[in-house]
């Protein structure tokens, strides 16, 4: 089984970025927690992030062309404004689970729009970077 992890706008600022909603664990922390825990699972496990939205279109992309078989994505701020990576997600056809390291249902009211959940299978929010894990294994057992 082969799995990406996408993650969008300012999250390689984690641990930088608003620590008391973030965290203070770093992105190669969370690239490295994910890496150890696919080991684990013998899963294949590819990490990219990017802050440019068509970048993360080409990566969706490339998932196809790679035949990823889950992806698990955390749009960043993108969640709340992009049609671009709704229908990417919808072009490639993998299935795909939403992260959220915050609550972002209790947040402003525009965080509460997400356009990736259209195509989505599952939405995992605010449980940190735990999430992430929480999402591989949802991917492990559903696809
Ligand atoms: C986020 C929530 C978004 O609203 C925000 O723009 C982010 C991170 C989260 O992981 O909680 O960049 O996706």
């Amino acid at each position: 089984m082969k799995i990406l992890v996408l993650n969008g706008p300012n999250l390689n600022m984690l641990g930088i970025r608003e620590p008391e909603i973030y965290g203070k664990t770093t992105y190669n922390d969370l690239v490295d927690l994910i890496k150890d825990y696919c080991s684990k699972k013998n899963i294949e496990v590819e990490c990219k992030q990017s802050n440019s939205e068509g970048t993360l279109v080409d990566y969706i992309q490339q998932a196809y062309f790679d035949k990823v078989d889950g992806i698990i994505i955390n749009p960043g701020a993108y969640t709340h404004t992009s049609v671009a990576l709704l229908d990417a997600l919808k072009a490639v056809q993998i299935k795909t689970v939403e992260v959220h390291i915050s609550k972002v249902d209790e947040r402003e009211a525009f965080r509460q729009i997400s356009y990736v959940s259209y195509f989505a299978s599952e939405r995992i929010i605010g449980k940190g970077l735990n999430g992430y894990l929480e999402a591989i294994d949802y991917l492990e057992a559903k696809v």
